[in-house]
């Protein structure tokens, strides 16, 4: 945040109103605004009764004495009480008629099917976690995963929370020098890995990668290796152990530890806008409550739903919605391992056909590329099982929401925006789908508990229409504890910004109707003439012509008007890149929003670089269109040469 000036000037005009559809309503967990109201209110007005309530659906081996401790910045929920992620998201289930429901449905790449029931989950589960305690894991120690999206992964999350051993799962794509780093920090024991995973047709070489990182991490003791590939790899005897003969031994009975309310539950890295990754912290009890009702009530899941997220379980997507907060609620979620384009672009609506999954939920930056690839692909599958959609980890441009709306969900499927971040643990901003109208390309109100507002630097309220920073203003029960061993930039990143309440580094404008607009990471915010822009609502406009399929837009620094409008941008299959095409996309803009948007560079790329997880990495680009060498990490890039062809065509 270097300008002071932060009110800012927001274009993007959306008026489209969705209802959700009676019928959905009729059978929704939240069924109107006024419900929705009802439990906002009651949150606001009295949140320890509210989570309290919602506490007690679960199960705790001891009781707590108060639902909220608030030293700020630092938060204790269900104070004194005693739970276990693992017994909540298994054994709950196993005196009910859902003990033989499916848990997880897994769908590996080459396209094999695997499905646990929660009786088989919670059996594996369990002799994975005596394996864990024969090596020594005591309650308290660090165990690093580094998996690709097999049910292994789950399994061994659930192991460690099951013994009150935090883990710190490294996404697959991460590389040795990353890995190590994170190890480091963590300090861990163990690390679990397997030799290898799929993705596009090839085997990711995980444990190759491990050993890269394994000649710098002192701390651990052993590494265990799933055979998933089959691939050749060097095991060091003593050191490397194979899963399957660890866990052949072993008992499918393994008591949970009754752990604190605050016990730590995981560290998963995520990165700041400046130094090394932040180690965020979450913890029992809160996070176990939060992400049990979010999946509840924003994805209205009910027991005959069948579950999609398409997350990666390496962030935190996948932690709180493929595994902790679906299995708490004892719906079935689906796994899949691999990408979107293998064999071919219909993979992920060949599986919605084939396992008749109800609910999905995936990202912005997925839907662009499915619309590049083309209509047909979904066409040529039924997806009539589907009665909603959901998406999360970037604003969704109303042209691509659009596009979800009536392809995928047929006009009839309400679609839930969900705002978060790695550091809230749980959806925060969202519609309840049988409740709220929905404006595309708004996450739209605050969940109940969430108390959210749009701020000036000096921490007043903004209003309506005029855009700011996004602040939360009270505790919440999945809220991160601090950065690991490092409170001091725990407060320093969050809440000292804006004094006592909660900064999230983004920039947003909440409508009358009370409605909030994410316009993007603050610092992806450029000044230009004294106006400032969101650039995702530049990008939305570009997006929103016909031959345009995805875009991004950075400042870049500009004598007259302080900073100018660059613009990356790919065409859509079969359109030529022509420089009168160019023009017409500047005057798309200017139609679309005004003069002051109007690009002043239009560069066509065939990708736009990307990190593993799908942002696209702006503050790359920004070095780009400055035409200065990169000193960002790029240690999370996709694929390097679309940088080097970029700066090529600069030369
Ligand atoms: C940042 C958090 C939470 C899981 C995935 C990302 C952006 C996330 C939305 C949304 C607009 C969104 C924000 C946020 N973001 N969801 N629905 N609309 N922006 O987790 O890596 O911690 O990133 O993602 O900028 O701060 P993350």
């Amino acid at each position: 945040m270097t300008d002071q000036r932060m009110d800012i000037d927001t274009i993007l005009k959306e008026d489209r109103l969705f209802p959700p559809p009676a019928s959905f309503s009729a059978s929704a967990h939240v069924k109107s605004m006024a419900e929705y109201e009802a439990h906002y209110n009651k949150a606001k007005d009295d949140p320890e009764g509210f989570w309290g309530e919602i506490g007690r659906e679960l199960y705790w081996d001891a009781p707590w004495q108060r639902v909220l401790e608030w030293e700020s910045p630092f938060a204790k929920w269900f104070v004194g009480g005693k739970t276990n992620l693992s017994y909540n998201c298994l054994d709950r289930h196993l005196n009910t008629w859902r003990r033989n429901k499916a848990a997880l449905i897994w769908e590996g790449e080459p396209g094999e099917t695997r499905i646990f029931t929660y009786q088989q989950l919670h059996y594996e589960v369990c002799r994975f976690a005596n394996a864990l305690k024969r090596l020594g894991v005591k309650t308290g120690d660090r165990v690093a995963i580094y998996m690709p999206m097999i049910p292994e992964l789950p399994i061994a999350m659930l192991a460690c929370a099951r013994i009150g051993a935090p883990h710190s799962i490294v996404f697959g794509g991460f590389s040795s020098e990353a890995l190590a780093d994170r190890v480091n920090d963590t300090e861990a024991k163990i690390i679990i890995t397997s030799d290898g995973g799929y993705r596009r047709g090839h085997i990711v070489p995980l444990k190759e990668n491990v050993d890269g990182a394994l000649e710098k991490t002192p701390t651990i003791e052993h590494c265990i290796v799933y055979r998933r590939c089959g691939n050749h790899i060097a095991m060091r005897a003593g050191r490397d152990l194979w899963w399957h003969e660890l866990v052949e031994a072993e008992s499918g009975s393994c008591p949970h530890v009754p752990l604190d309310s605050e016990h730590p539950l995981y560290i998963l890295y995520t990165s700041g806008s400046t130094g090394r990754p932040k180690g965020v912290l979450h913890t029992t009890g809160g996070y176990l409550v939060g992400t049990y009702l979010t999946s509840k009530w924003v994805f209205d899941l009910k027991d005959e739903d069948t579950f999609w997220c398409t997350a990666d379980i390496g962030w935190v997507t996948g932690h709180s919605y493929i595994v902790y907060g679906i299995l708490a609620n004892g719906a079935t979620s689906l796994m899949y391992e691999g990408a979107p384009n293998t064999p071919d672009p219909g993979r992920f609506w060949k599986i919605i056909e084939k396992y008749r999954v109800n609910i999905l939920y995936t990202a912005p930056t997925a839907i662009r590329t499915f619309i590049k690839w083309g209509d047909e692909w979904p066409n040529k599958y039924d997806l009539s099982s589907l009665r909603l959609l959901g998406t999360v980890g970037e604003p969704i441009n109303p042209e691509a929401w659009i596009w979800y709306h009536k392809t995928i969900g047929k006009e009839r499927c309400p679609i839930v925006d969900t705002w978060w971040q790695t550091e809230t643990g749980c959806i925060m901003i969202t519609p309840l789908p049988g409740a709220t109208p929905l404006k595309p390309g708004s996450a739209t109100r605050p969940f109940p508990g969430v108390v959210a507002d749009v701020v000036r630097q000096d921490g007043t309220s903004v209003g309506h229409q005029s855009g700011g920073l996004l602040v939360i203003t009270r505790p919440w029960p999945a809220m991160l504890r601090t950065i690991y061993k490092d409170p001091e930039r725990y407060k320093t990143e969050y809440w000292m910004h804006i004094p006592g309440v909660y900064f999230t580094g983004d920039g947003a404008r909440c409508d009358k109707d009370g409605y909030f607009w994410i316009m993007g990471r603050v610092d992806d915010v450029i000044n230009i003439a004294g106006h400032r822009l969101g650039t995702m609502e530049v990008e939305s406009a570009l997006v929103s012509h016909e031959k345009v399929a995805e875009a991004a837009v950075v400042g870049k620094p500009d004598e007259i008007k302080g900073q100018a409008l660059e613009a990356f941008v790919t065409l859509e299959g079969g359109v030529a890149p022509t420089e009168a095409l160019k023009e017409a996309l500047k005057e798309h803009v200017v139609k679309e929003i005004g003069a002051i948007a109007r690009p002043d560079r239009i560069r066509f790329t065939e990708n736009l670089p990307k990190t593993r997880s799908g942002k696209i990495m702006r503050r790359l680009l920004k070095d780009i269109a400055a035409g200065s060498q990169t000193v960002q990490d790029t240690s999370t890039l996709e694929d390097f040469s679309v940088l080097a062809r970029l700066r090529e065509e600069e030369e």
